[in-house]
């Protein structure tokens, strides 16, 4: 049982633009076998023919390695009064923590392999479509960003999924 209802994504089309710069929880997994990260960086938007989310995600990063292994992932927006819960997850590993538990986050599976959080106000669903390395460190015009972000050579890796379904929380 959750409360979680198909929106039409025209409407939350400006506000998800806005909102991930905000910070959401990037999760990727099923049952209870999933992990869950803050990220901020990323894009909305169309690509062949259709919409779609980029993230980018560095390799170290635990829900890597879900996000690699699983079809689909999602981008769970939290009220503003739940902050700290982005730091919460921005700041431990699922490898050696509970966050979820730390962080006071209920799962909710939507479908298989489909996991939000009752917190959420808006759930992205994506299906993955590319997959890969996409950082060549010859290609930054700018050297400084590859030495302010890039110290330790650990270049994003990028997700870009298909916008499949939007879910919006309905109390
Ligand atoms: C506000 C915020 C935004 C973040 N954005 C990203 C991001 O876009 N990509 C990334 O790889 N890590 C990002 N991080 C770092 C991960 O959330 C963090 O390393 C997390 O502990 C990884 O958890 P995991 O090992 O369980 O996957 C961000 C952290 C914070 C606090």
């Amino acid at each position: 049982m959750h409360y979680f209802r198909p929106t039409l994504f025209e409407h939350i089309r400006e506000s998800a633009t806005r909102l991930l710069s905000g910070g959401f929880l990037l999760t990727a997994g099923s049952g209870s076998s999933f992990n869950v990260m803050t990220a901020t960086w990323g894009a909305i938007g169309y690509l062949w023919e259709r919409d779609v989310a980029l993230v980018v995600v560095r390799p170290q990063r635990y829900t890597f390695e879900f996000l690699r292994r699983e079809p689909s992932f999602t981008l769970s927006f939290l009220p503003v009064a739940l902050d700290e819960v982005l730091n919460i997850c921005g700041a431990l590993s699922g490898r050696d923590t509970d966050k979820v538990k730390e962080a006071g986050l209920t799962p909710v599976e939507l479908s298989p392999g489909v996991i939000t959080f009752e917190e959420a106000l808006v759930a992205i669903v994506c299906k993955k479509l590319y997959d890969a390395d996409f950082i060549n460190p010859d290609a930054f015009v700018d050297p400084t960003i590859a030495e302010t972000f890039y110290p330790q050579k650990d270049f994003h890796h990028l997700f870009i999924g298909e916008m499949v379904e939007v879910m919006g929380r309905y109390y």
